[in-house]
């Protein structure tokens, strides 16, 4: 008996003066307790004692302004090597009650994935769970989390030139944040988004279970199709459908400062586009600029505007296309450069044309500066007196670079209670609004640079909600800290911007399926209210 208190005693005394290490010891037990090897535990289990604690927190950090020493940083990261490792992560968390960040490829715009100042948390890194299985007989893949979209693409690419996925640009975005957040790329005209072709997924659920869509039922595998990942469990693996591609496509990217009537054909682009042929794609970047008038030779601040395209065809029908639908661009055959879908993908990345793919496979071949984004949906053609004030703007401030992506197509065709993603017929382009620099300390300015564009944008953009997009992610639009009286009054302030009227069924989808919320981020859905 006595012996016994005593041990207790003991117990209680590190608790109070090492919660961490006890939070760690209690946490490894638990892993053992569910059949992770001893043996295997260091290979996946950190703590900011451990040298390899910073290289892998760093290694997925994809945004300068979360890889500060000021940054708030977990007090474990967990890299689970199979899929039952999840499981038992998950079945410890809870029974710890750690609050556990989800991280795939890092590339969340506010670091959500790996940051919360809401409390100390613990990081479930997901990049060594990233096999690929393509089945070209079948036109499907399975993909895990951890994969980049890069490697998914080369690895379609290895076993078929006339498949793809319609998915993002940016060849290190992850596979385990970018599909259920409803990822879009330049095949969406055609094909729709990545969940739009999603066949099926494999989800860890609060109890610890691994659960694919027939077991999680159609009301879960709806969330997760557009409601982000993150709010539900962990996203092990995803079973896609494959697209067929040409074994020639088309791109071009053609630039027209404001001398060069750039006004006006942003204002024609905003009808044409949203009803041209879905095999074609435009997107306009608008970027500050400084402009030389030819006969005064002064230099004034300015803009510039490119048309950069991808087209499931050959320059010829391009060409014939454009004259008819687009001819005051001006697009010429040698604008057009004819190529494979996986080299049009490295072009959209920004690769010289002497790339080979083979560096998709590299999963660390970019460097990241600081970075700020918001994004606005747009219903009606913004007048030329909106985009004379819009230029004037970004001319002054020199900083803030706007991206306009075309919609319609597939998208007006899928209803926009399909999926938990709202933002379909009706819209006529998104635009991300895009900052980034690499000074330190400019924060602040910079996010308040973007926030003045926002303001200014407010006439021309939907309204009631003022509608944003999930993967884009923007604190700005609303947080939640998740205390239990006003948990479900901030989430409907972002989650209605979000999801719009998709809102309610996520409320109710999360209330049942993880009603302690123990699977939450800055930005997650709320459960319902409590009460009568
Ligand atoms: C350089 C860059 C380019 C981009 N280009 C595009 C683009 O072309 N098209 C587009 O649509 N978007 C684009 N995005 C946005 C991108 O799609 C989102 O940031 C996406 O969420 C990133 O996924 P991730 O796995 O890399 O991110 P992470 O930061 O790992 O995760 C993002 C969110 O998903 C959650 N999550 C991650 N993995 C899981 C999982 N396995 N289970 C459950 N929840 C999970 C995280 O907790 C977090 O909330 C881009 C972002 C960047 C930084
Ligand atoms: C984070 O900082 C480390 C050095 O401390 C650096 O190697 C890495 O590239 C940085 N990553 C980002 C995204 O800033
Ligand atoms: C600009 O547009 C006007 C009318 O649409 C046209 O007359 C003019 O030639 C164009 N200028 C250039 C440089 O394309
Ligand atoms: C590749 O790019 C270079 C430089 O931009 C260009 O001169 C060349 O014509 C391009 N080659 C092909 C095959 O597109």
């Amino acid at each position: 008996m006595n012996f016994l208190y005593f041990v207790v005693f003991l117990c209680l005394c590190s608790f109070s003066i090492g919660a961490k290490d006890n939070t760690y010891n209690g946490f490894v037990q638990c892993l053992i307790a569910n059949k992770i090897p001893n043996s295997e535990i260091q290979k996946l289990v950190f703590t900011p004692t451990s040298k390899s604690f910073t290289p892998v927190l760093q290694s997925y950090i994809r945004n300068r302004r979360f890889n500060l020493s000021t940054t708030p940083k977990p007090n474990i990261i967990i890299t689970p090597l199979q899929e039952f490792h999840v499981q038992a992560v998950v079945i410890c968390s809870k029974k710890l009650g750690m609050q556990l960040k989800i991280r795939s490829g890092g590339h969340d715009y506010e670091g959500l994935s790996y940051v919360t100042k809401n409390g100390p948390f613990s990081l479930l890194d997901m990049s060594n769970l990233r096999a690929i299985d393509v089945s070209i007989p079948d036109e499907t893949a399975w993909v895990q989390s951890g994969a980049l979209l890069g490697e998914l693409y080369y690895r379609i690419w290895e076993k078929s030139k006339v498949h793809a996925y319609p998915g993002g640009v940016c060849s290190l975005v992850g596979v385990g944040g970018h599909i259920a957040g409803a990822g879009y790329g330049n095949l969406l005209r055609k094909y729709g988004l990545t969940i739009d072709n999603l066949i099926d997924a494999k989800i860890v659920d609060v109890q610890g279970r691994l659960l694919d869509r027939k077991a999680m039922g159609e009301d879960l595998f709806w969330a997760i199709r557009g409601g982000g990942g993150a709010s539900f469990g962990v996203i092990v693996s995803y079973r896609i459908q494959l697209v067929r591609v040409p074994p020639v496509v088309t791109t071009f990217q053609v630039e027209k400062t404001v001398a060069q009537n750039a006004t006006d054909l942003l204002f024609r682009w905003q009808s044409i586009a949203p009803k041209i042929d879905p095999n074609l794609f435009i997107r306009v970047l608008v970027q500050p600029n400084s402009e030389t008038d030819a006969a005064t030779k002064v230099t004034q601040k300015s803009v510039k505007v490119s048309f950069i395209a991808e087209y499931l065809g050959t320059a010829d029908s391009l060409e014939t296309l454009m004259d008819k639908e687009f001819p005051q661009l001006g697009l010429k055959k040698q604008d057009c450069r004819e190529s494979s879908w996986i080299d049009s993908v490295l072009f959209w990345d920004n690769f010289d044309n002497k790339t080979k793919p083979e560096i998709l496979l590299d999963r660390q071949h970019n460097t990241y500066n600081y970075l700020k984004r918001k994004s606005d949906y747009i219903q009606t053609p913004i007048p030329v007196e909106g985009l004379t004030s819009l230029f004037k703007k970004m001319s002054e401030l020199q900083k803030v670079g706007l991206v306009f992506n075309q919609l319609g197509g597939k998208m007006d065709e899928i209803a926009s209670t399909a999926t938990a993603f709202p933002h379909r017929a009706g819209n006529i382009f998104m635009i991300q609004y895009s900052m980034n620099w690499d000074e330190d300390g400019a924060e602040i300015a910079n996010i308040g640079l973007t926030k003045q564009l926002f303001e200014l944008m407010t006439p021309y953009v939907s309204k009631n909600p003022r509608q944003a997009f999930l993967n884009y992610r923007d604190v700005d639009i609303g947080i939640n800290d998740h205390s239990p009286t006003t948990s479900y009054k901030q989430g409907k302030v972002y989650g209605l911007k979000l999801y719009n009227t998709n809102f309610d069924r996520l409320v109710k989808i999360k209330t049942a399926v993880d009603p302690e919320n123990l699977f939450r981020n800055d930005q997650s859905i709320p459960t319902a209210p409590k009460g009568p």
